[in-house]
């Protein structure tokens, strides 16, 4: 028909909210087809039903993403293979450390000429260096990769509360269009700009920095201590990021993707929450005993991506530069206590 076909490739809190975005425009625009698939990592609920068979029943993720209707047009799927056959459009939402194995699966089922997009906050880091997920999907899918991301606390945007998004693309405009198309709706604004890597490490870097909000919150320590880590955090940020990519832009950490981010995951999100635990606990309960008890099936990506990252600094022998990242991930295997998040050498931090 030439209609566009949107695929979700995961279902949590973000993944269903992403979901529910695309479906409505799916539904208000001619040139995409009305019927999203959305693939579900399946799981067998406490009363014995199927996750995606109560999704397709009320078209409510009700594990995930409860009281918020998705959509008419929104079909869960349990087969991968299935859920990607006809799509044009591939929107990855899956926590990071699913999505290397979820595109292995993928390997030549999806249609050549299809475009992707990650909302995905994290990278990996191989034996040659670190991988953005974007580079990842490409990579495997031999597809194009953009990448959206924002100050989008999931269960607000699924409100319908105003918030603001950015869509990082690689070069072509019109597939920047096709993605602003797919997503935004009047309380949802997205801006597109031509920096993948910048937008993408924003995303992935301010989990970081929210697991040192976190420890300050369950420190007791008030809103200066909070906003001096903040600072701190994003000197850090972008330090890393233009070591990483010489070619990424200042402007991007004033998009939604930057700063707003960072403010919002700092105050709301689930790394500093679990975070806040781990520190009034004195690290002596660990975040993976933490995250089950508090997030209910929901993934941290903070506590791995700060361990990615700490790998990098390693690596490159910039653990002096970076501060901040390094003694979060020390802090969360247990190396140093939660109060060593407000120790810096003043030196350091000022040549950042
Ligand atoms: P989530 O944290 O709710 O994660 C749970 C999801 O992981 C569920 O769908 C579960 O079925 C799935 N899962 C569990 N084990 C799996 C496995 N072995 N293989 C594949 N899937 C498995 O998910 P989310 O909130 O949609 O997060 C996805 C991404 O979106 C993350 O990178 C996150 O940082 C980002 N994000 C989240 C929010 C938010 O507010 N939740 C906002 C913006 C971006
Ligand atoms: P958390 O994963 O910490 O909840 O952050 C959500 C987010 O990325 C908001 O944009």
């Amino acid at each position: 028909t030439g209609k566009e076909r949107i695929a979700v490739i995961g279902s949590g809190n973000w993944g269903s909210v992403a979901a529910k975005l695309v479906a409505t425009n799916a539904l208000s625009h001619e040139n995409i087809h009305d019927e999203v698939r959305m693939w579900v990592f399946e799981e067998t609920l406490a009363n014995g039903e199927k996750l995606t068979q109560v999704i397709n029943k009320n078209k409510i993720n009700v594990k995930y993403l409860p009281n918020v209707n998705l959509g008419v047009n929104v079909v869960a799927d349990p087969n991968l293979e299935n859920t990607v056959k006809d799509a044009t459009m591939l929107v990855f939402c899956t926590p990071h450390q699913f999505v290397e194995s979820i595109c292995k699966q993928l390997q030549g089922k999806v249609n050549p000429n299809a475009k992707a997009i990650s909302l995905i906050k994290g990278m990996e880091v191989k034996p040659d260096g670190p991988v953005m997920l974007s580079k990842l999907i490409t990579k495997h899918l031999g597809i194009d990769c953009s990448v959206l991301m924002g100050a989008n606390i999931a269960n607000e945007v699924a409100m319908e509360q105003f918030s603001e998004a950015t869509v990082g693309y690689k070069a072509d405009t019109s597939i920047a269009k096709s993605w602003v198309q797919a997503f935004a709706t009047p309380y949802f604004h997205v801006a597109a700009i031509k920096d993948v890597e910048g937008v993408e490490l924003c995303g992935t870097l301010k989990n970081v920095v929210a697991i040192a909000a976190g420890f300050v919150d369950g420190l007791g320590m008030g809103n200066n201590t909070k906003a001096a880590i903040m600072r701190i955090g994003l000197k850090e940020m972008i330090g890393f990021s233009k070591l990483l990519f010489p070619t990424v832009s200042d402007a991007t950490f004033f998009e939604s993707c930057g700063v707003a981010d960072l403010i919002t995951t700092c105050f709301g999100g689930r790394n500093r929450k679990v975070a806040e635990a781990y520190a009034r606990n004195g690290g002596k309960r660990s975040f993976d005993e933490l995250e089950a008890e508090l997030l209910g099936g929901q993934k941290l990506q903070g506590v791995l991506t700060a361990g990615e990252v700490f790998q990098v600094l390693k690596a490159r022998n910039w653990e002096k530069k970076f501060p901040l990242f390094a003694t979060v991930h020390k802090i969360a295997i247990g190396h140093l206590p939660p109060s060593t998040i407000v120790d810096y050498d003043n030196e350091s931090a000022q040549k950042l």
